[in-house]
């Protein structure tokens, strides 16, 4: 199959734009500040770049140079290397995660939505009102698949590439201005101080595994969506430093996301470890409560919406890249149809927050809720054995010394030390240690050492 028709970025600054987009998201802004306040504030944040720095980096390498090699979508791109292999299954993964990832992921961004209308014109009630109310939430749900499905269906240059040039920049704007509001409140210090105590004593290897789970979700590594978003790449593009841009541009929004939350959490007096709820149940409340947080709350959700957009966008865009390149679809096409499954998929979601009583609470497992299992299996589990398997692939089966051929062209320096640094990594470091985490993250090591 030719490339023509797949699309190209039209500039280095649009990729690198769209990939931090697709990695900047819930996971940073959300997730990273209250995984932290929990885990040992700076000492989790120094455990976090750690595990970016070994894994997630090489990881990225890994699926860029797959993606701008094959310039095919994960299925493709894999098959292209190992032929008719098994190996083509873990390009399947990584579709089927891009479909059910979007299908509860887009749950909480239509959230973010609401909140947007429900800060701006001062609606009180709480986040259940909201999550629990079915027909709202299926509406907010839907809104957001569709203006994530707006934006694939205009293609890689028309409609992600454009979107993230307009999108990206606006989030650091947003979020530098509702720091400086966060910090000026009276109390802010202590905010900071419990954001960033280092506590090394809570590093556990539950933490370690929360760590290296946000390396990859945080950066969109393990299902292909930087395979496809590399795929766009033209041969003569600086993989290293476009990658490198990327994984620091997270790193600095998901740091400062911190800075805008906490210190306006203590100013008015509110729990830090709230958890997952934080962001939701307890922010609108102290925007409700502060001189001006009508506009700074109205503020942060739109911010929050745009880093959530950014992402279901890549995540749309891994099936439809696998049915255009795979199965001849034409775009348009392909994206009502992926979008159609997605919502299918996503109404269990829906109906996890109270809409549903056995969704809210899977009698087989313990209560849990259809939200929560996805977000487990995919969100937790997919994702790092997905990027165990393409290191196994790339370092042992495609071989580290075309890996870094392809990595070397448009950076000829990365033939040396770099290369061989990187070759170790992906061939030994990161499917040793995503193993052992994820006998520990299902127990089995638990069980052994006992
Ligand atoms: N990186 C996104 C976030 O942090 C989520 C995501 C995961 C997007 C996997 C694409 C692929 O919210």
């Amino acid at each position: 199959m030719t490339t023509e028709g797949r699309g190209t970025w039209g500039s280095r600054l649009g990729f690198v734009l769209a990939a931090a987009g697709s990695a900047v998201g819930l996971g940073h802004i959300w997730r990273f500040p209250y995984i932290t306040g929990e885990n040992g504030g700076a000492a989790f944040v120094l455990l976090y770049i750690l595990c970016v720095a070994l894994i997630g980096v090489p990881i990225l390498f890994v699926e860029l140079a797959l993606g701008r090699h094959a310039q095919l979508n994960p299925v493709g791109a894999i098959r292209k290397i190992t032929g008719n292999s098994a190996w083509k299954y873990v390009g399947y993964l990584g579709v089927a995660a891009g479909v059910c990832i979007l299908s509860y992921y887009t749950v909480v961004a239509g959230w973010t939505f609401g909140y947007i209308f429900k800060t701006a014109f001062g609606w009180g009630g709480p986040h259940g009102q909201l999550t629990g109310n079915v027909l709202l939430n299926a509406l907010l749900f839907l809104a957001f698949m569709l203006l994530t499905v707006g934006v694939v269906y205009g293609g890689v240059q028309g409609g992600i590439e454009k979107w993230s040039k307009i999108l990206m920049p606006i989030l650091p704007l947003i979020l530098v201005a509702i720091i400086l509001y966060s910090l000026t409140l009276p109390g802010a210090m202590e905010g900071v101080r419990f954001y960033l105590r280092p506590d090394f004593s809570a590093i556990t290897g539950q933490t370690v595994l929360m760590a290296l789970g946000q390396a990859f979700f945080a950066n969109s590594l393990g299902m292909g969506a930087m395979v496809t978003y590399g795929s766009y790449l033209s041969k003569n593009e600086n993989i290293v430093t476009s990658g490198l841009s990327v994984v620091g541009f997270g790193i600095l929004i998901s740091f400062l996301a911190g800075f805008a939350i906490f210190p306006a959490v203590f100013a008015m007096g509110q729990d830090p470890a709230a958890g997952p709820q934080l962001v939701f149940v307890i922010l609108p409340e102290i925007f409700a409560a502060m001189p001006g947080g009508l506009v700074v709350g109205t503020a942060f959700f739109v911010l929050l919406a745009i880093a959530a957009l950014t992402s279901t966008i890549s995540l749309l865009e891994v099936p439809v890249a696998f049915l255009i390149d795979e199965k001849g679809m034409r775009r348009k096409v392909a994206t009502w149809l992926v979008a159609g499954v997605t919502v299918l998929f996503g109404i269990p979601s829906v109906l996890s927050f109270g809409g549903s009583a056995f969704f809210t609470s899977l009698p087989f497992l313990g209560g849990m809720s259809f939200f929560d299992l996805m977000d487990f299996i995919f969100g937790a589990v997919a994702l790092p054995l997905g990027g165990m398997l393409f290191a196994i692939l790339v370092g042992w089966r495609w071989g580290m010394a075309r890996a870094v051929a392809e990595m070397a062209q448009g950076n000829p320096a990365f033939m040396g030390l770099p290369g061989a640094v990187w070759g170790f990594l992906v061939r030994y470091v990161c499917p040793a240690v995503i193993f052992v985490v994820m006998l520990h993250q299902t127990g089995i090591l638990r069980k052994l050492m006992e």
